[in-house]
């Protein structure tokens, strides 16, 4: 909750947000901290993590959402919010640590995504963290443009990959 002034200032960049496809776009510092704060309390289902660089600065946020437990499926968002930042491998970096816990930390056996077709640099980020295309039915939001829907499972997680 402290990062929330961090995260609405990214949030409000249309530059940064233009891809994300947020179904209730966050006008306010208010809507921001109660954003925060239903995911915190929805612990089960959802997960937020600050990005942090090699400084400890928050530099982004990613996390989990639509966690089933019973189907070992979860669905993972990300954002670098520091766009001056970009290309420099943080993205890759934080999606790899968060499929780390994904699987490490709470057994899930596969984790799905979706993401905007003409996301060139994060459909790159996600294939180069191990993400597969995949025609998974179920997603928690609808994206306004056509989309493209990945996912990577335990098994290939588990894979050496350069
Ligand atoms: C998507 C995002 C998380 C990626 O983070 P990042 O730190 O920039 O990603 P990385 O540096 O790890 O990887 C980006 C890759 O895309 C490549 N790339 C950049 N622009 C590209 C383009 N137009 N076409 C193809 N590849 C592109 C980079 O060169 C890099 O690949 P490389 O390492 O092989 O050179 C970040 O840019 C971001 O937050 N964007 C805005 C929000 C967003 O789109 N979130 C995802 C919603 S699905």
């Amino acid at each position: 909750m402290s990062d929330a002034e961090t995260c609405f200032r990214w949030i409000s960049d249309p530059q940064v947000t233009r891809m994300l496809g947020l179904t209730r776009p966050i006008r306010s510092l208010a809507q921001e901290r109660a954003w925060i704060a239903a995911i915190l309390a929805d612990s089960r289902q959802q997960r937020l993590f600050i990005v942090a660089d090699e400084n400890g600065r928050a530099i982004g946020t990613c996390g989990l959402r639509g966690i089933d437990e019973a189907q070992g499926v979860a669905y993972l968002g990300i954002m670098i919010g520091e766009k001056s930042l970009w290309d420099r491998g943080y993205g890759t970096s934080a999606t790899t640590a968060l499929l780390a816990y994904a699987f490490g930390d709470l057994g899930l056996r596969e984790v799905r995504l979706s993401c905007h077709r003409d996301n060139h640099r994060a459909l790159r980020c996600y294939e180069k963290a191990g993400f597969l295309p995949s025609r998974h039915e179920a997603v928690p939001r609808r994206l306004e443009r056509p989309e493209l829907r990945m996912a990577i499972t335990r098994g290939r997680w588990e894979e050496p990959r350069d």
